[in-house]
Formats: structure tokens, sequence, C-alpha cells
């Protein structure tokens, strides 16, 4: 009999329970603010060069109607041994970012070993009411390809080998154009030589 009224209100309880959290839920859904961060990660370059500082700048947009609050970003952790972090840090904490505006801060990486690195997007996390934590949202930046990185001079070969092959194209562009062009200007020459020697013919 002890048991059965335990279990009663154990049941009780649990319904209770999900009656309240559902509650909650309604009334969250109508008070929380429309705020709507976007997360944008960016680097210079795609391509690193071993030994040579890679920076990671990130903006955090809010595009939504009302502030965020205790804004926490989180950018993904680099390779432990390979990626050194030199200045800054791959986080940011801000204590608001109002509609409209945005943050952004940088840090600056450096490889010390060539081969690919893998990232994630970074993430934000914020409070759409002020001084309340209890509602946290989050949202995730682009993400961006992996980031080669090369030694200094297979970096060099790529970047000339695409130079030199540019130029060839723009010669053979030019081809066309300027062996009538050469031949104009020399016509041209001829004609304004000939045009001396009359004048000076008239002259004389
Ligand atoms: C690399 O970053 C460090 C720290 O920000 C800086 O002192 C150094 O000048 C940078 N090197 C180059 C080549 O930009
Ligand atoms: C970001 O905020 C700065 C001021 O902090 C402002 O000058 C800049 O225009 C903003 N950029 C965008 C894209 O809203």
């Amino acid at each position: 009999m002890f048991k059965k009224l335990i279990l009663a209100l154990v049941v009780c309880l649990f319904f209770a329970a999900i009656v309240r959290a559902q509650d909650d839920d309604d009334e969250e859904a109508q008070a929380l603010p429309a705020t709507t961060l976007i997360v944008y990660k960016n680097l210079k370059e795609y391509e690193a060069i071993v030994n040579n500082n890679i920076t990671i700048a990130i903006t955090v947009y809010n595009v939504g109607e009302s502030a965020a609050y205790n804004v926490q970003i989180k950018d993904n952790d680099w390779p432990e041994g390979s990626v050194e972090t030199l200045e800054g840090e791959n986080k940011a904490s801000v204590d608001v970012i109002e509609a409209g505006s945005n943050f952004t801060f940088s840090y600056t990486i450096v490889p010390r070993a060539t081969g690919d690195i893998l990232t994630i997007p970074a993430v934000v996390s914020f409070s759409p009411v002020q001084d309340d934590d209890s509602n946290r949202k989050f949202s995730r930046s682009n993400p961006i390809p992996k980031i080669p990185v090369l030694t200094q001079s297979e970096y060099d070969k790529k970047h000339d080998g695409h130079v030199d092959d540019v130029l060839i194209f723009l010669l053979l562009l030019t081809l066309p154009i300027g062996v009538p062009a050469v031949m104009y200007l020399y016509a041209d020459n001829q004609i304004a030589a000939l045009a001396a020697d009359k004048k000076k013919l008239k002259t004389k």
C-alpha cells in the first residue's frame, strides 16, 4: 500500500514536471527577444607557409532586433605541437553586442610543420536577456577550407609557375594585336621619315 502511494506520488510529480516544462517553454518562446548573430571567420590567405604567420579574424554581426549579452566566441583548437599561437587567443568575450553592430577580434598562429590543417567553425554563445544566462543561444561561423601548409620553396614554385603561365598567356594574347601594331608603328615611322625627307627637299 505504502509502495503504491509512493509510486502514485512519483508519477504525479513526473507529470507535474512535464507540464511545468511546457509552460516554461511557452513563456520563454513569447518572452525571448529576437536576437540573431552571424559569425564570419576569415583568413587573409587560404594557403600558408611553414613558420609564417596566419591571422584569423572573426567578426560577429548582430543582425537581429535586440542586443546580445554575455557573448562568448570560441574558435577551433589548433593541432598541438604543429601550430603555435603567437598573438591573441582563439576565443573572446564581450558584454554586449547591440542590434545592428558588430564585434571583431583576431589572433595570429604559426604552423611549425607542413601538411593540411583542418578546422571547424567558430561557435558563439550568448544570452538574449541581460543578466540572465538561463537561455543561452548558439550560432556557428562559416566553415573555412582546409589550410595547406607549404614550405617556402613549394610555395614559391607554385606561385612562380602561376606567374609564368599568366605571362605566356598574356604574350600569346598580344601576338595578334602586337604584330600588326609593330608593323603599323614601323610603317608610320617610314611615312614620317619620308615626309621629313620631303620637307628637307622642299626647303633646299
Ligand atoms: C608574426 O606575428 C608576430 C606576433 O604578432 C609579429 O611580432 C611578427 O612581426 C609577425 N611576423 C610577420 C612576418 O608578419
Ligand atoms: C562594424 O562596426 C564598426 C564600428 O565598431 C563600424 O565602423 C563598421 O561599419 C561595422 N561594420 C559593419 C559591416 O557593420
